[in-house]
């Protein structure tokens, strides 16, 4: 093993150390400060946002950008808390739900104290439009009791675009939105952009507080968010020590275990350190921990080496967390995704895996961030990055590019030109996410109607304004277009969302998700005029279309004539998995598969058609395949057997995609049967008559109640949601 020093960035002194006192804050911030963050010094983005600047003082949008680990949360939250100490209501957006429930639980846990300080009744409330942990959905009201609201952009994107929330947000005082660099990602970024630009534009428009770690290009967010005061520190405090490892034998997970139980062993015998490791899967944090409890020997305190991913519950994470913060547990194995976000502060961080299995690399900003997490109160942190043999990062670009720290800057995910950063998520993003912010637009305007004009207007605001201006009107023609009936044009020239868009944009669907699925319900009306496949549609075939229109990798598996026999042996079992897509169009040999039929209404165009054109049943064997596993896993199946069935491994990461994904898109899915979404189509194309109409709505709502029928195990609040 080869080890790559990338130097120490930061200071080893806080320059001019201050105490609060110094700051001058005025009531009642001295003692809100001490409820928060006990007895401490502040930190010197602290000192600059609220001593200097005075932002306490001020009304202005404001960004903070300084590295990880630098204090910028407790600013965040003393300008929400100011808006609440006014009337107002505040909200709090973190990434991610796990994130958003532990600083939920942090200011629960503080409520009471707070309110005696601000001298007002103080109500806090999460909102993730979770239905499994909040019993809400997407499309659920705003929660009306509440002063400060944490919440997901994704779920305050969807109580945004409801015109019914109106009064409720333009009671909103100040808006935080925490890890902002996230618009910059071309996945959720928009949504984060949108989000910020619909706030902007409203009347009176919230204080804006924007909290990263990206040091970058900030002037053009500055002039976005204008007037705007930027708290800019680029010097670590605690410094951090950054290493790169490159393992040199075959490179395996085994191999890259022992070298972390060996690090583990050799920090942990400093009875003052604690150490978290990052890796990529739940699977593996959960093995690695095992590992490691065997290994160290109770060398990681009395509560061992805990794993902590989003497959534990709510309860068990926070056990492992304070375990951690306790310092019972010497030891914590993280997945990235959670630990991202997640307030852990240890003295060594170890990233195992800085390429993740069919994604791709990590970007060095991702991976310094993680690094970024070592360093604990004044002690200097040290954090190692394991490269493995034959991974995307080569170990000298990784080495030089945390050596120079260079940290791309708030920029919109349509930037044009952005550079391709390696494991930067720097694709461009799709039409279907493009026309996400334009309909969820429509939306808030339904009733009014909107112009192309206008629409150019309000996006002119966006931080990717002059782009995403340019494309306004090819993304209204998209949304407008015959094939997916999101949006149509009035007589007077305004775009307004139809049924099926304004369904499709309060559950958050993916837009090409949902266009694909009403174009198969409406090609399937139209040539089936007795409505038999209707009828027929099982829980399987709802599953088996989400599969298609949202396919993914499982396990790695390929197509093969071997699982296209599986599959078929499998769809003789029991009746529920009779499904009409299978018997009629997905199943057979290359000569009379009809799957191509299929995927054109879903409206997937295969790239690369093999010779004898058989990608679309490879294609749909495929995504059944898929179904047929999630069925198995769902109705409550062993996943070690499933896992035997199907020469299929690591199952149990199924479970987290099944309830943050599959149950989600299935819950929008069955949003869209309403035979509101096809009536013009049902009486113009179909010519239907009154008593096809009532059949087909039957028939909808039929298929609504079945979308749940794969699912013997979810709860009854799960159940009540789909319902309602
Ligand atoms: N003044 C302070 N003195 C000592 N510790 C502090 C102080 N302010 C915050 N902390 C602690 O420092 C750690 C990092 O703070 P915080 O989570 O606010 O960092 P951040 O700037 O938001 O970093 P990131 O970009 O990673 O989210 C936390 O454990 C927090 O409790
Ligand atoms: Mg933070």
């Amino acid at each position: 093993m080869r080890r790559i020093d990338c130097g120490t960035s930061g200071s080893r002194r806080l320059a001019g150390r201050l105490s609060w006192q110094d700051l001058d804050l005025g009531p009642p911030w001295p003692g809100v400060v001490q409820i928060l963050a006990g007895n401490c010094e502040p930190r010197p983005v602290q000192a600059l946002a609220l001593g200097e600047q005075r932002l306490l003082d001020k009304r202005c949008n404001a960004i903070l950008a300084a590295p990880t680990n630098a204090g910028k949360s407790l600013v965040g939250l003393l300008l929400l808390l100011d808006a609440v100490r006014l009337g107002q209501r505040a909200v709090l957006l973190e990434p991610l739900r796990a994130i958003a429930r532990e600083k939920y639980d942090e200011l629960q846990a503080a409520r009471r104290a707070l309110a005696e300080r601000l001298d007002r009744p103080l109500k806090f409330r999460i909102t993730t439009g979770d239905y499994r942990l909040d019993q809400e959905t997407f499309t659920s009201p705003p929660p009306s009791h509440g002063e400060l609201i944490v919440a997901t952009p994704e779920r305050f994107d969807s109580i945004l675009r409801n015109p019914d929330n109106a009064s409720w947000i333009e009671q909103i005082g100040c808006v935080c939105v925490d890890e902002a660099h996230l618009i910059s990602m071309s996945h959720r970024g928009l949504t984060l952009e949108y989000v910020i630009t619909a706030l902007k534009c409203l009347a009176t428009p919230p204080r804006l507080v924007l909290l990263s770690a990206s040091l970058g290009k900030l002037e053009q967010a500055q002039a976005w968010l204008h007037p705007c005061e930027v708290t800019r520190l680029t010097e670590r405090f605690p410094p951090l020590r950054k290493e790169v490892w490159e393992l040199s034998g075959s490179g395996g997970e085994d191999e890259a275990n022992q070298v972390v139980a060996a690090h583990a062993r050799e920090v942990l015998s400093d009875a003052s350190a604690q150490l978290l490791v990052f890796v990529y899967q739940t699977r593996s944090a959960e093995k690695l921990a095992g590992t490691l409890r065997e290994l160290l020997d109770g060398r990681a305190g009395s509560a061992d080496p805990q794993p902590y991913h989003a497959s534990l519950s709510t309860a068990q994470r926070e056990a492992a967390r304070q375990a951690f913060l306790s310092g019972r547990s010497r030891c914590l194995i993280a997945t990235t995704a959670l630990g991202l976000g997640v307030n852990l502060p240890a003295t060594h961080v170890l990233v195992r895996d800085t390429t993740f299995a069919g994604v791709g690399p990590l970007s060095a900003a991702d991976l310094l961030q993680m690094m970024g997490r070592a360093g604990r109160g004044d002690r200097e942190g040290h954090a190692v990055a394991l490269v493995r043999p034959n991974e995307a990062w080569r170990a000298e670009e990784l080495a030089a590019a945390l050596r120079e720290e260079r940290l791309p800057g708030l920029t919109s995910a349509l930037e044009p030109g952005r550079p391709a950063r390696k494991g930067g998520g720097g694709t461009t993003p799709s039409t279907s996410a493009k026309a996400a912010p334009v309909l969820a637009q429509l939306l808030r305007r339904q009733e009014q109607g909107i112009t192309l004009a206008e629409m150019e207007t309000f996006f002119s605001q966006s931080l990717g304004g002059q782009t995403m201006t340019s494309e306004v009107g090819m993304l209204l023609a998209w949304l407008c277009d015959s094939s997916r009936c999101l949006a149509y044009e009035d007589e007077h020239g305004r775009y307004r969302p139809t049924v099926l868009g304004r369904r499709a944009a309060e559950a958050m669907l993916p837009l090409d998700l949902a266009a694909g699925a009403a174009q198969l319900l409406r090609d399937l009306l139209s040539v089936d005029a007795e409505d038999r496949f209707l009828s027929q549609w099982q829980g399987l075939d709802h599953l088996i279309l989400l599969e298609l229109l949202n396919p993914r990798s499982l396990a790695g598996r390929r197509f093969s004539e071997k699982l296209a026999e599986q599959v078929d042996g499998w769809m003789e079992g029991p009746p529920q998995r009779a499904s009409v897509l299978y018997r009629e169009w997905l199943r057979g040999s290359t000569d009379t598969c009809r799957a191509s039929d299929v995927l054109g209404s879903l409206g997937i165009h295969l790239r690369r058609q093999s010779a004898v054109d058989d990608g679309a049943r490879q294609t749909a064997y495929l995504a059944i395949f898929r179904a047929a596993v999630l069925f198995e896993r769902a109705g409550g199946e062993d996943a070690s057997k499933v896992e035997r069935r199907w020469g299929v491994s690591g199952l149990e990461g199924i479970e987290e995609r099944w309830r943050d994904e599959t149950l989600w898109l299935l819950w929008g899915l069955s949003r869209l049967l309403e035979v509101r979404c096809f009536y013009y189509h049902l009486r113009e194309v179909c010519s239907a008559g009154d008593v096809r109409v009532r059949r087909v709505k039957g028939l909808l709502r039929q298929m609504r109640k079945r979308v749940l029928t794969p699912f013997s195990e979810v709860s009854s609040c799960c159940k009540r949601a789909f319902s309602s």
